[in-house]
């Protein structure tokens, strides 16, 4: 069943545009979950930048102070490893003012109290720190409830977690909205998938088709062509017929991956997949790296990009596309020798006026590799957000916020 209509509820909701912050306590879910190395430094804030919109609103419209709430990667106990004081100096220059940092939610509250200044910004220390958060406890939720006047939640990244702080907290506060980042990145799936500019392409990729059935599925009434390409690709091949060697393959999705080729075809979708290969007995070393038609993968070897054929196939159908939806990389990226597939594919679209819509997480990466970040039209900030978006899921977060 389509469920591309969840869409459009989710559309639905108010946003801080839609209410008065003046002289109200705001706190603003934003998801500060950012990469970081092994010193600590921030490899990549865009998440930190997306949600600027959002906060300097609330300043610039006189909120008496705003809290921030985030989690930063997934803690067990307070291990200081995650603690948001690593982001901090950034979220203040970016901001371009101080930011009071709060150990607990009781420091929020005493700190709410001698800021007396409007304007103050306080962010609140890693909210997973506390054990009632990915429970969706009451108890937390309501805590959270009382630091505020209004609930904004701008954590997209986070929207399809039911937590006290994404969910919850919701029930204990009277004026709940979306923020900027969360309007801009549901407008954005509904350019792509509720109202598109036809035709509508779907590029599929990553390791797994089992990861991407229920968007397969799902999507298949809403769009006209897919490509797939990464080591999913494998499984579909075999379901071709074709000798995978050493592969990685499915082998108990392969007559699932038939489905899925047949069901197309039913429905008038155009599937392409990998003409020629990229293939290697050994990933680490790649000493040894072959191209080769599909079906010809030497013995003992194993796929890991497409080949060039193959990338000006793919090229083809990105230029014949005016709305393009890129979920997954299509080969191992991260290895220079096997990254020209992905790569290539990223200029392709670039090169398109379609309006491009690229899932976040290893997507997001992959563009962002490739030097391409600033030519497609809108990436998202959430990975698994904007997977189960494109599964048809209504995202918790949405559900819980004032309708229009
Ligand atoms: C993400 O990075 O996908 C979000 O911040 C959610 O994090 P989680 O998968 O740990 O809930």
């Amino acid at each position: 069943m389509n469920k591309i209509a969840g869409i459009e509820t989710m559309q639905g909701v108010k946003s801080v545009r839609d209410i008065d912050v003046a002289n109200k306590r705001v706190l603003v879910r934003v998801d500060f979950n950012v990469p970081l190395d092994e010193d600590f430094n921030i490899s990549d804030d865009t998440r930190i930048r997306e949600a600027l919109p959002t906060i300097n609103y609330c300043i610039d419209n006189g909120a008496k102070n705003i809290t921030l709430v985030s989690h930063l990667g997934r803690p067990k106990g307070r291990s200081s490893e995650f603690s948001l004081k690593h982001i901090l100096k950034r979220v203040e220059r970016l901001l371009g003012r101080d930011v009071a940092f709060a150990d607990s939610i009781e420091s929020v509250k005493t700190l709410q109290n001698t800021l007396t200044g409007s304007n103050s910004v306080i962010l609140l220390e890693n909210i997973r720190y506390y054990d009632g958060e990915e429970k969706n406890s009451d108890e937390l939720s309501a805590k959270l409830g009382e630091l505020c006047d209004v609930y904004v939640n701008d954590a997209f990244g986070t929207s399809h977690r039911a937590h006290a702080s994404t969910y919850g907290v919701a029930k204990f506060v009277k004026e709940k909205v979306a923020g900027l980042l969360l309007k801009k990145e549901i407008d954005s799936f509904a350019k792509a998938l509720a109202n598109p500019l036809k035709p509508v392409l779907l590029i599929v990729g990553g390791s797994k088709v089992s990861s991407k059935l229920t968007l397969l599925y799902n999507i298949l009434d809403s769009i006209d062509k897919i490509v797939i390409g990464g080591a999913m690709s494998n499984t579909f091949l075999k379901a071709r017929g074709f000798d995978m060697q050493k592969s990685l393959v499915e082998d108990d999705l392969v007559s699932e991956a038939r489905k899925i080729l047949d069901t197309a075809k039913q429905k008038g979708v155009k599937i392409y997949l990998p003409v020629d290969v990229v293939s290697t007995d050994d990933i680490k070393k790649h000493e040894h790296i072959k191209i080769t038609p599909a079906q010809d993968i030497p013995d003992g070897y194993m796929a890991v990009d497409m080949g060039p054929a193959t990338s000006k196939l793919f090229s083809e159908v990105v230029r014949d596309s005016q709305t393009i939806i890129w979920n997954g990389p299509l080969g191992i990226y991260e290895i220079g020798a096997f990254s020209r597939g992905t790569f290539s594919l990223a200029h392709a679209v670039s090169d398109t006026y379609a309006f491009s819509l690229i899932g976040g997480g290893d997507t997001a990466d992959a563009i962002d590799k490739a030097g391409e970040r600033d030519n497609m039209s809108f990436i998202s900030t959430g990975g698994g957000a904007s997977l189960e978006l494109l599964e048809g899921e209504v995202l918790p977060a949405f559900e819980v916020l004032d309708k229009k």
